[in-house]
Parts: C-alpha cells; sequence; structure tokens
C-alpha cells in the first residue's frame, strides 16, 4: 500500500495515527537538526517533520522538487499552526521514507502563480497541469460535464457515439482530413460536428440524442477556439423552436445550479437578430450593461425597413457624416468628464487597425446642460443637444460618434461599446446574463462569389410562413448590386444562438426535414443535383424514408467552462491544448510522417521531411 490517506485530508482529529503519504515534493526546509517538507497531490498539501533522528538520512539521500515521495508517520499536532490550509493544524512525524522517483528541476515553479511563460507552461504540460488553477479548471469541466449529463439523462436523452472518420460536414469552416491507406488517393473528413448524424438518428427515431463529442475545424485560432473542441451536441425530434429554447434554458439552469450553486430564475432574455445588431450592433450582445446604440442616420442597407431611425445630422454641410453610409453614436454614463487626453486616446483607439475607422466625434453633455462638441462648427448648440438626447445621453455622459461603412462601422461601436464597458466596469466578472438571439437570416451573401451562403449550415429551416418564398423563386442573384432586394435576402431561419456575457456558447436550429426543401436549399447554395447526390445523398435519401421534423443545438462546452470559471480563454479549461499557431508544442504536432508511411498512403508532397 503506498498511501493510507491522500495530502488532503488530515485534520486534528487524526491526531495519533500512523498514517502512510505519497505525493509530490513541494519545498523543503531545513532548520539546522530538522528538515520540513511540503507534500503534495492533488487533494492538497501536507506537512511532514523529519525530527532529528531520521534527519540525517536525508543528507545521503537528499530530496528535490518534485520528487516522488512516500513517508511513513505519525499525525501530530502542529506548534505553528496554519490557518490558511486546511491541513494546516496537522504534521506528520515521518518515521521512514522512500523515494519513489527523483526529478530533474522543473522548468517552472509548480505553484498558483507560476513564473513560466505561456509556451513553456505548454511545452510541459504535465507540470502545469499539477498547478492548483489548472486543476481546479478541469474539476469546474467535469462539474459541468456532469452537471449537463444528468439534466439530460433525466430528460429521456440517450448519449450516442457518431464516427469520427467521416465525409464532410459543413460548418462554414475546413476540413481536416485523413488518407485512407485501404482506398489509395481517398481522404475522411473529420466532423466539423456530428450535425448530419444526429439528424439521421432522429430518421431512426432517438428522439432525444445527445453526445459530449469532439469536433474539429481547420479555421483562424482564436482565445475561445481551437482546432478541436468540444460540445453539448443535442438533437430532438416533433419539436418547434419554443420546445428547444425551453429544453436547453432548462439545461444552462441546471448547470449553473449544480456547477456555480446559482438559482438563475428569471426568464433567458430573447432579442431577435435584427434587434442585436440594430441596437448593440454585434448578433452576440453583452448585456450586462445598456448603453445602446443610436443610429443617426436612416441606414441604406439590411436594416432599410427599421422605421426607428432618425435623420438629426442632416441639414449641415459636414461631409464626413452626409456622405457616410451609417452614423452611429453611444452615450457613455458620467464620462462628460474626460480630458481632452482622454478623448484623444479614444480617437487613437478606433484608429487602431483592428477597429479601422478614420476617427471619432464627441458630445460632452456638461452636467449644467450645456454641449461641446468636436463637430460644433457644423451643428449648432440646439441640434447638437438634440442628437445627445436623442443617443439617451442625460447631463454628464460622453457621446461618442463614428461614421463609415454600415458594416465596418457597426462592428466597430460595438467593439467601441464594450471596451467602454470594459473600462467603466461594467462588465462584472461575477454576473451572468444569458440572452437568446433569434430569427437570423438564413442566407448570406458572398460578395466574391456572387451567391448565397448559409448563415447557420444548410440544414437549417426557414420561418414557415417563407417556405413558400424559397420555393417559388429563384436562388440565382442578377443584379449583385441590388442582392437585398433578393427575396432570399429578406429570409429568416428558425434558428437561435444562446449568449452568455457576449460570448455565443451554442447555437442550433429547426432543421429542413422534407427532400424537396432540402434540394432547394443545396440548390440556393449553388450545388448542383450531381454535387447534392454525391455529397449528400445519404441524408437526402434518408429524408424519403419518414424523417420526422426535428431540431437541435449544440454549446460549446470549453466556452461554456471557461465563462464559469471566469475566462474568456478556453486553453486553460483544456487538459492538452494547441497553441494559436494550432500547434501541441508538448508533443510537437502536426509533424512530417516518414517515407514508408506516405508510400502506403500513395501520398507525395512537396515538403521535404527533415
Ligand atoms: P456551431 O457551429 O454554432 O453549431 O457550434 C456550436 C457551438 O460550438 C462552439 N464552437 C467552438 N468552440 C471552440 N472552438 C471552436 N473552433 C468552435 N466553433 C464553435 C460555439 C458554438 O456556439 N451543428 C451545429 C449545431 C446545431 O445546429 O445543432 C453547430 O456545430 O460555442
Amino acid at each position: 500500500m503506498y498511501r493510507s490517506h491522500t495530502c488532503g485530508e488530515l485534520r486534528l482529529q487524526d491526531k495519533g495515527k500512523n498514517v502512510q503519504l505519497a505525493g509530490w515534493v513541494q519545498t523543503v526546509r531545513k532548520y539546522g537538526a530538522i528538515t520540513f517538507v511540503d507534500l503534495r497531490d492533488r487533494y492538497g498539501v501536507t506537512q511532514l517533520l523529519f525530527g532529528e533522528t531520521i534527519n540525517s538520512q536525508l543528507d545521503s539521500n537528499p530530496l528535490g522538487r518534485e520528487f516522488v515521495l512516500q513517508v511513513n508517520g505519525t499525525v501530530i499536532e502542529r506548534s505553528n499552526k496554519n490557518t490558511q490550509l486546511p491541513t494546516g493544524e496537522v504534521e506528520i512525524d515521518v518515521q521512514s521514507y522512500s523515494i519513489l522517483n527523483r526529478a530533474a528541476v522543473p522548468p517552472f515553479t509548480i505553484q498558483d502563480d507560476t513564473d513560466g511563460g505561456d509556451d513553456l507552461r505548454m511545452k510541459y504540460r504535465f507540470l502545469d497541469l499539477r498547478r492548483n488553477p489548472v486543476r481546479q479548471n478541469l474539476e469546474l469541466r467535469y462539474a459541468v460535464n456532469r452537471a449537463a449529463r444528468n439534466y439530460l439523462h433525466q430528460q429521456n436523452f440517450l448519449d450516442i457515439e457518431t464516427p469520427f472518420l467521416i465525409k464532410s460536414t459543413p460548418e462554414g469552416a475546413r476540413d481536416f482530413v485523413v488518407p485512407s491507406r485501404m482506398n489509395p488517393g481517398q481522404f475522411y473528413a473529420l466532423p466539423q460536428s456530428p450535425q448530419t448524424f444526429k439528424q439521421l438518428l432522429m430518421v431512426s427515431g432517438y428522439d432525444r440524442y445527445y453526445q459530449i463529442v469532439k469536433c474539429f475545424r481547420d479555421e483562424d485560432l482564436r482565445a475561445d477556439r481551437q482546432p478541436e473542441f468540444t460540445q453539448i451536441d443535442c438533437e430532438m425530434s416533433f419539436v418547434e423552436q419554443e420546445d428547444i429554447l425551453n429544453m436547453f434554458e432548462g439545461l444552462i439552469k441546471h448547470i449553473f445550479q449544480e456547477v456555480k450553486g446559482i438559482s438563475y430564475t428569471d426568464p433567458v432574455a430573447r432579442m431577435t437578430w435584427e434587434e442585436a445588431m440594430w441596437k448593440f450592433g454585434n448578433d452576440k450582445p453583452d448585456i450586462r450593461f445598456e448603453i445602446p446604440i443610436l443610429n443617426l442616420k436612416k441606414p441604406s442597407s439590411v436594416f432599410q425597413d427599421r422605421n426607428d431611425s432618425r435623420n438629426l445630422i442632416e441639414g449641415a454641410s459636414f461631409n464626413v457624416f452626409d456622405e457616410a453610409e451609417t452614423v452611429l453614436a453611444i452615450a457613455i454614463p458620467g464620462a462628460a468628464e474626460f480630458t481632452r487626453k482622454q478623448t484623444d486616446e479614444l480617437t487613437e483607439w478606433v484608429k487602431r487597425p483592428q477597429i479601422g475607422m478614420k476617427g471619432l466625434a464627441t458630445i460632452r453633455y456638461n452636467a449644467d446642460g450645456t454641449c461641446k462638441s468636436s463637430i460644433d462648427k457644423f451643428y449648432d448648440q440646439e441640434k447638437i443637444k438634440a442628437i445627445a438626447v436623442a443617443a439617451s445621453a442625460h447631463p454628464g455622459d460622453l457621446v461618442l460618434i463614428l461614421a463609415g461603412a454600415e458594416e465596418r462601422t457597426r462592428k466597430a461601436i460595438s467593439e467601441l461599446r464594450l471596451e467602454m464597458g470594459e473600462r467603466l466596469g461594467l462588465r462584472k466578472p461575477n454576473e451572468y446574463k444569458l440572452l437568446w438571439v433569434l430569427d437570423f437570416p438564413l442566407f448570406e451573401y458572398d460578395e466574391e462569389g456572387n451567391r448565397w451562403v448559409a448563415r447557420h449550415h444548410p440544414f437549417t429551416a426557414p420561418k414557415p410562413a417563407q417556405i413558400k418564398t424559397m420555393i417559388e423563386n429563384n436562388p440565382k442573384i442578377e443584379d449583385a448590386a441590388n442582392y437585398l432586394q433578393h427575396p432570399y435576402a429578406s429570409i429568416k431561419a428558425n434558428a437561435y444562438d444562446m449568449v452568455l456575457n457576449g460570448n455565443e456558447i451554442g447555437g442550433g436550429s429547426i432543421r429542413i426535414f422534407q427532400r424537396e426543401l432540402q434540394e432547394k436549399m443545396f440548390e440556393a447554395l449553388g450545388m448542383s443535383s450531381e454535387e447534392q447526390q454525391h455529397k449528400f445523398g445519404f441524408l437526402l435519401g434518408a429524408f424519403e424514408y419518414g424523417a420526422p421534423p426535428h431540431g437541435g443545438i449544440a454549446f460549446g462546452f470549453d466556452r461554456l467552462c471557461a465563462l464559469l470559471g471566469g475566462s474568456e480563454s478556453i486553453r486553460d479549461f483544456i487538459a492538452f491544448p494547441k497553441n494559436n499557431a494550432g500547434r501541441d508544442v508538448m508533443l510537437d504536432a502536426p509533424a512530417t510522417i516518414d517515407e514508408i508511411q506516405l508510400k502506403e498512403l500513395q501520398i507525395r508532397t512537396d515538403v521535404k521531411n527533415a
């Protein structure tokens, strides 16, 4: 037996017990004829006392950091208690010890605040995983996993595994592919999601499916994206959008309760995609704080039908505003006192390449009710004040205005809103605000290819009332400049995203389940009949054998864990993540393969093996 207790377990009531502990040496502190050692395992740290009799053995057989040590001893009361540590009232009076394994000096300290940089920690991830913060993240991940499984099990969902070596499932990224030795020149694709399989399971009658499953996407990486990541993937039959929203609102609330002890009793807020874009410039708005966007000009864009836009800036000959496609404003509470230096810094901020604006106009709405603006030259006081008031500014606020092309400006003001929310402390880390974003457009226009692409994925159903529009119209875009006039531009989908504090944590849709409509969808995306048959013949075929109405959703499991753990970076919540270049620096993967393997696969590469 290596151990009778863990290093986190012993308390004062265990005093006098003879125990065996095993773990890693955290620290060694010599005090003359005695030595103190902190022994660490997954459960905690216990202090060991090497008294005068045994201490001399350490001279010939010394301990070092991260040595694997086993000790035999008696639990005694500490004279110098450590109230910070659960085991801090006791120590082990060591009678015998055995070094189970030695350790090289670790390249960084295994402590909560380590001196190791990101790359070093990733290279020695097995050491990094010994640190408390990382271990706590993985424990939280397991808690989320358990809570999700419990809830879905209670609701009669079946966990069914689906294959990884498949044919492409389009989710908007590139596929990772795997060559087949037995089928030379042919490749499997790794699933971007189990989308088509879960739909086939519905055709098979498994009306409630889930899986906590790996997905693989070759796309540009960010803090919240990994090339392989995990989804809580779900599908249900005989459901409408409302059924799905209720079921999965329940899932997330259950996870909040179980993992964080938070009773999220309010119904999850809902907003249409159009409202989110109009009011917050973003399809995943952070609604922990208000600061809505005011549209100062009626845009000639996708929002042309909005009737709450105003033309507040007309009539002055200010070219920048007059010529801009869009002019947008936000009012920052209490910021009228910003100094010139601060507003200049904000101007520089919006000019950064990531934001890409040419400038920033400001209106100080002073506490005494007067206004001072960077565009005073063009507008009289009355007009300036009218703009400030329309932007919901109160005396003491600062109005920030951006003008430019629709898409870029909306994105920029959305970023500016988040930045100001951050600076003003309005994005509180312990506050959780969930939001359903609904009614996404079914299609997006791809300018380069002058064609439609699926906003969610090609299996998403249009709103029932718009099926006719889809069926009866030719998807071809004749007039690229006026694509917005095409009937397809206004088709909305029965698709929904769940947003947590400004992060998309899940997305799904009601699916197409009739062959004709699915074919029409593929046709709209520019797929010929042959291509449809080649890529999705299995699905179209299945739809002829009694496909029930169905829909589903997938949550980004890593993202959910990171957010519940108070971080926006998912890497810290994955045991063995990849870096931003998609590399596993510990394994040094991806790597070249040897000539024999290449030959077997009948693959030739232009890159010479190292
Ligand atoms: P979608 O593509 O929206 O939907 O993905 C669902 C959720 O997965 C998370 N996610 C990611 N997390 C980490 N790294 C990535 N690269 C990454 N990509 C996506 C997001 C996202 O909301 N089959 C559909 C679901 C359905 O329709 O049922 C799908 O995969 O949190």
